[in-house]
């Protein structure tokens, strides 16, 4: 940990503190639909945000959410479960796969009916888009469209909808108050968390019965991502500290279409809408790489493909290091009422007007498949070898943050929002059902927030030689070079060894602003933290899995290998940086049995795995 400054250092703060029943933590989809559905149920609930909800990295979802609705040609939920679990390469969970499937089209009818403003067809029914992956008859048949969408500005209309409910239920919010640890109680229980008050300085601990940790992804280990800087991996820095572990934190989405330079998004569901990618050549190449889907295969393999065609020399640009993304031959009509959002950033950030010239294109970070391992009701898990089940008392994960696992390796496109709210809700339903609300609201281990605030205290007042924003560039550089979209033992090796240096050089950190109003520069050095314990299982997990497996793609291993590796990776950290690997079984049994109407096991036993 970080140098303190002794003379300045000081020890006592006092703490504010609230009792809930619940306390979510972040206000994206997930934490919005959980707390929405704590609060509908009468729980008392709290939700803490760092940023505005509106401002939630949420609002930055594109394409859409992926449910069977069948609105434009025929689909079902089974479908959909089997694209799903060949999207994750197999090492997904099948139970949670499955009840996200299912659950699918209730959650979005659930949305329209709060009033989220779905892009309509002819009819008057949610319109639905293709997205990458996503197929008929079991990946025999053509692309369907299963992907609802508000426009491209889908998870804009879902979070400010979300937030509205959640108002209207009286869930108290917390906005701007910056999650800094769990208090876990003795005998391991979560029983609420402290939190700063950037606006005023204050330090405030939620008591509750329960804590949800709602706080996205860790995009900003990387250098380049569509991730906003906010998704810093605050939750799994708060688990890894408390002792828990987190879980296949190696598998990290590639999106094939960042915009070069600026890594802004463009969606998937521009190829949905009919846009496809070039080489320097002008070749349509993902005809030659999958024939059946081309530019709608899923997005670790167009991402792959992406780079091999810029590594053996026919990238476009000057430097020949990035793809072209047409669009110019759509319908102007088309372009401005399906996507207006991405015309919009194509302009801004690349300088181009889609009716004319193709958006210059690169993969880009923006997504992470691992996170809080969590059963399929969002409760989440602290296995051990004998029960790789086992809960973590008091405490719930959704969203970016958990690891229920529905993506396994690699998540398909629109597969997250729809994650968001069907593991929000779930999680809502289990609370309703596991609370006691007669008991009392338990009361916080002092010895565990001392430690905290001396911690806190120790960051405030740290005295090193290196600039946070410095240390956290080589992370990010790091991380783009040594783990990226394929990887070698040499690289992750020498990613290995040089996060080391990185997490070391941490103890020198310098943190020059020491008040406790708006300090920028305290919060993104706890940022720094969390991400700090978020890339090194991330590198450590990716040099220890010796195969190819969804977004991990390892050159010296190129073939999957079920045998060995169709297993969950669990990390822990401890203070000094030292990761320990573990593994756990993937739960390969679906729900419910081919005769109760579920899926027939046949169709969903390994095979390679082709678009
Ligand atoms: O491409 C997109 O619109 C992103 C969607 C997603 O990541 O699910």
């Amino acid at each position: 940990m970080a140098k303190a400054n002794k003379k300045t250092a000081r020890k006592a703060y006092e703490f504010v503190d609230h009792h809930h029943d619940v306390v979510v933590v972040g206000a994206g989809g997930s934490g919005l639909r959980a707390a929405l559905g704590m609060a509908e149920q009468g729980l008392r609930t709290a939700c803490v945000t760092k940023v505005f909800p509106t401002r939630s990295h949420t609002v930055a979802a594109q394409g859409g959410i992926a449910a069977s609705l069948g609105n434009m040609g025929p689909d079902n939920w089974q479908w959909h479960l089997y694209d799903t679990i060949k999207g994750s390469d197999w090492l997904g969970d099948t139970d949670a796969m499955e009840y996200l499937a299912r659950e699918a089209p209730a959650s979005v009818y659930e949305l329209e009916h709060y009033g989220v403003p779905f892009s309509r067809t002819e009819e008057g029914k949610i319109y639905q888009r293709p997205f990458g992956g996503h197929t008929t008859e079991y990946g025999e048949g053509p692309p369907v469209q299963r992907t609802c969408a508000a426009a491209d500005r889908t998870g804009h209309a879902i979070l400010h909808t979300l937030y509205g409910q959640s108002l209207r239920h009286n869930a108290e919010f917390y906005i701007e108050y910056f999650a800094i640890d769990l208090i876990m109680s003795k005998d391991g229980v979560c029983t609420g968390i402290i939190a700063w008050n950037l606006d005023d300085g204050t330090i405030h601990r939620f008591n509750a019965k329960m804590v949800v940790l709602a706080t996205g992804g860790y995009g900003r280990t990387y250098f380049s991502a569509t991730s906003a800087h906010t998704c810093t991996g605050d939750g799994n820095g708060m688990i890894a500290r408390a002792g828990l572990p987190l879980q296949d934190m190696e598998f990290v989405q590639f999106h094939p279409t960042g915009i070069y330079g600026a890594g802004c998004l463009i969606t998937e569901g521009a190829r949905g809408e009919g846009g496809y990618l070039t080489n320097s050549e002008g070749e349509r190449f993902m005809e030659r790489y999958a024939p059946t889907y081309k530019d709608l295969a899923s997005r670790d393999v167009v991402s792959r493909c992406m780079t091999l065609e810029i590594r053996e020399g026919r990238g476009v640009g000057p430097k020949g290091d990035h793809i072209h993304l047409h669009l110019n031959h759509l319908p102007p009509e088309v372009l401005a009422e399906r996507l207006p959002g991405i015309s919009e950033s194509a302009r801004i950030f690349a300088g181009v007007d889609l009716n004319r010239d193709p958006i210059p294109v690169l993969p880009t970070v923006h997504y992470n498949m691992g996170g809080i391992p969590t059963n399929y009701w969002g409760e989440v898990l602290n296995p051990t070898a004998k029960d790789p089940d086992r809960i973590a008392p008091g405490l719930m994960a959704v969203g970016e943050a958990a690891c229920a696992s529905v993506h396994g390796a690699n998540r398909l496109g629109s597969n997250s929002l729809i994650d968001l709210v069907v593991f929000g809700r779930a999680a809502a339903i289990r609370a309703g059902k596991t609370i006691d609300r007669d008991s009392s609201i338990p009361t916080p281990n002092e010895v565990c927030c001392e430690k905290i605030m001396a911690n806190f205290d120790m960051l405030r007042h740290a005295d090193g030689g290196t600039p946070t924003a410095e240390l956290r560039l080589t992370m990010q550089t790091t991380m783009q070079e040594d783990a990226a979209v394929f990887r070698t033992d040499k690289t992750l090796k020498q990613g290995c060894k040089r996060m080391n240096a990185v997490y070391s050089e941490f103890s020198d950190v310098k943190v020059s602003d020491r008040s406790m109003i708006w300090n920028s520069d305290l919060v993104e050095t706890i940022e720094l933290h969390n991400l700090l314990v978020c890339a090194l299982p991330t590198v450590y997990g990716a040099a220890a899995r010796k195969e190819s497996r969804g977004a991990h793609a390892h050159e010296d291993y190129p073939d999957r290998n079920d045998k060995t590796w169709r297993k969950h990776t669990l990390s822990t950290i401890d203070a000094k940086g030292k990761v320990k690997l573990s593994y756990r079984p993937v739960k390969t049994k679906p729900l419910t049995t081919e005769k109760e109407g579920g899926i027939d096991l046949k169709r969903i036993a390994p095979k390679a795995r082709v678009y």
